[in-house]
């Protein structure tokens, strides 16, 4: 898979980062019954699937990723981590290994911005979801970060990461549309809650976990492959970065808005 963020250990730990600080905010309500089956699809190097097992350790996670080395990254984390209540499968979630209707509820974090059809994907997953069933999905939207100190280079270097991503035919301002996205795949009762990180230095966990380790080192990460397409100059760019890295100092702010999905089948 053509994938914007790529599968290099640096963005395995960036992700592990970002799941890390965002826990509360995104998972105090995501809990799943006593003996309820769950499948979490596009689970990656288990970032998430941490939370979701300890979170609900009554409840069977089953994790799925298209990715091989990234499910054997999942499965020695859980292992390390001791937690017993998760199975691991290599697939796609086009065409998984399940029979219909297995399932009891569905997760799926910050994978369909990377999906040219995000809806076909939730119609695919709906097929192994219980009639009455819930999926919840968390997605990110790039144009929901604003900072201070403004900066025209700095948001010109998120733009080449919007643009990048689009070009990959994924779309990273898919959070504002999940309403219309699971509305579109006929899911029932959705409800979207937006779950806005607002970092200034009163809170040095999140300027660290967040500001810089989430959000800038996740646009950085497309410096190559921006400068490789000309879509910005080198000095643009690095002062873009610098920027970013400017709002974690002790007089900058940095917002950005997660949107969070759960409907029924
Ligand atoms: C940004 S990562 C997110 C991983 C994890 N959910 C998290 O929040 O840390 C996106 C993941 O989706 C996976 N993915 C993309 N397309 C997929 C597909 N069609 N089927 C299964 N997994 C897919 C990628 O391999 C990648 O591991």
């Amino acid at each position: 898979m053509d994938y914007v963020h790529g599968y290099s250990p640096r963005e395995a730990l960036r992700l592990t980062d970002q799941a890390n600080t965002l826990v509360e905010l995104l998972h105090h309500d995501t809990l799943y019954p006593t003996g309820s089956v769950v499948l979490e699809a596009g689970c990656g190097v288990g970032a998430q699937t941490i939370t979701l097992a300890k979170n609900s350790p009554q409840a069977q996670i089953v994790s799925v990723d298209l990715s091989p080395a990234s499910v054997s990254a999942a499965r020695a984390l859980i292992e390390r981590e001791d937690i017993s209540n998760v199975t691991f499968h290599v697939g796609d979630i086009f065409a998984l290994p399940f029979e219909p209707e297995r399932f009891d509820h569905i997760f799926v974090c910050f994978v369909l911005e990377h999906l040219p059809n995000p809806c076909e994907a939730l119609r695919c997953l709906k097929l192994y979801l219980k009639p009455g069933g819930s999926i919840t999905v968390i997605e990110g939207d790039h144009g929901s970060a604003y900072f201070h100190p403004d900066s025209q280079a700095a948001r010109q270097a998120i733009q080449c990461l919007i643009d990048l991503q689009a070009n990959l035919g994924g779309n990273s301002l898919i959070g504002r549309q999940l309403f219309p996205l699971l509305q579109e795949a006929r899911f029932k009762e959705i409800v979207v809650s937006p779950r806005m990180v607002y970092v200034d230095a009163s809170k040095p966990v999140l300027v660290e976990g967040f500001t810089k380790n989430t959000f800038t080192a996740m646009v950085e990460g497309v410096r190559g492959q921006a400068l490789a397409k000309g879509m910005i100059d080198p000095e643009t760019w690095d002062k873009g970065i610098s920027d970013l890295y400017r709002t974690a100092a002790r007089d900058g702010t940095f917002c950005y808005t997660f949107f969070k999905g759960v409907a029924i089948k």
